[in-house]
């Protein structure tokens, strides 16, 4: 479980998140909304120990992040995974070098299991046949295709979905999106919300989303967190959003609820 306790962090003069507290419970999706530019990014950057708090902390499983020494923080990273704002894919590496990346980083150099890992997790995304309709023989020249692609031969969404099976490279209990939808079309992002919410029922994880795209929470969300002023303003269910008189929310949920339409 994920627990952040009165997260205060400033840069220089500018007070970004000023007594920011939340609860993730395991296994839900919980969805942190926000305007653009309130902070959203920076709290995200705080659960997975990118940046440190000036005051309060963030608990993962039992531990307090920015205490943990570099081991400690790199084994607490393991159970994470991460999908950028952008799909943030390396343009001059293929789709099994972008995946493999950071296992190779790692010093993790066998190539049968560096292989094995991305196949499954580029199947994972649905990006390639499902094994049971097709021929071994099929699914791997499928795979023999698709690995040797550039981001740039790929759709967004295709890009998109690359970018969420690097993340699930080594099987994380957490996965953090940032922004997942932001960029793509509506049939698209609709797609990537589904698969948002068939990993989370697949693979069990715990998953955090940060979007503020009003169609993705009431597709995805368990829980609903608003980001405004450097606090949460609110904490609840989507209904109990959806109920909500505040007009700040009512504002935020209006304007972003119709500006993809
Ligand atoms: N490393 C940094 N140094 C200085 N200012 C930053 C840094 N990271 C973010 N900010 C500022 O913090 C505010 C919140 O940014 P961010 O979390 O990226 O917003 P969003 O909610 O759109 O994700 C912005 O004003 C941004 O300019
Ligand atoms: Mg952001």
């Amino acid at each position: 479980m994920i627990e952040v306790v009165n997260l205060h962090k400033s840069f220089g003069p500018k007070t970004v998140l000023s007594g920011v507290s939340l609860k993730i419970p395991d296994g839900k999706t919980i969805c942190i909304i926000g305007k653009s530019g309130c902070g959203k990014s920076v709290l995200i950057k705080h659960l997975v120990g990118l940046l440190d708090p000036d005051s309060g902390y963030v608990e993962v499983d039992g531990k307090i992040i920015h205490k943990l020494n570099q081991i400690d923080l790199f084994e607490l990273r393991m159970k994470m995974g991460f999908v950028f704002q952008g799909s943030a894919l390396f343009d001059s590496y293929t789709v099994f070098e972008n995946v493999v990346l950071s296992m190779y980083e790692h010093g993790i150099r066998d190539m049968d299991y560096l292989e094995a890992e991305a196949k499954r997790v580029i199947a994972s995304v649905g990006l390639l046949p499902d094994p049971d309709d097709v021929t071994v023989e099929n699914f791997e020249r499928e795979w023999k295709i698709l690995r040797e692609k550039k981001p740039s031969d790929l759709s967004g969404g295709m890009r998109k979905r690359v970018g969420v099976a690097r993340a699930l490279v080594g099987s994380p209990k957490y996965i953090f999106y940032d922004e997942p939808t932001t960029g793509l079309d509506p049939v698209t992002s609709e797609q990537i919300d589904n698969l948002i919410a068939d990993l989370a029922q697949k693979l069990n994880v715990t998953s955090i989303v940060i979007t503020h795209d009003m169609f993705s929470v009431f597709r995805i969300a368990d829980y609903v967190a608003m980001l405004n002023n450097g606090s949460m303003q609110f904490q609840g269910t989507p209904d109990e959003l959806k109920k909500s008189n505040d007009e700040s929310i009512l504002e935020f949920m209006d304007r972003y609820s119709t500006c993809k339409l």
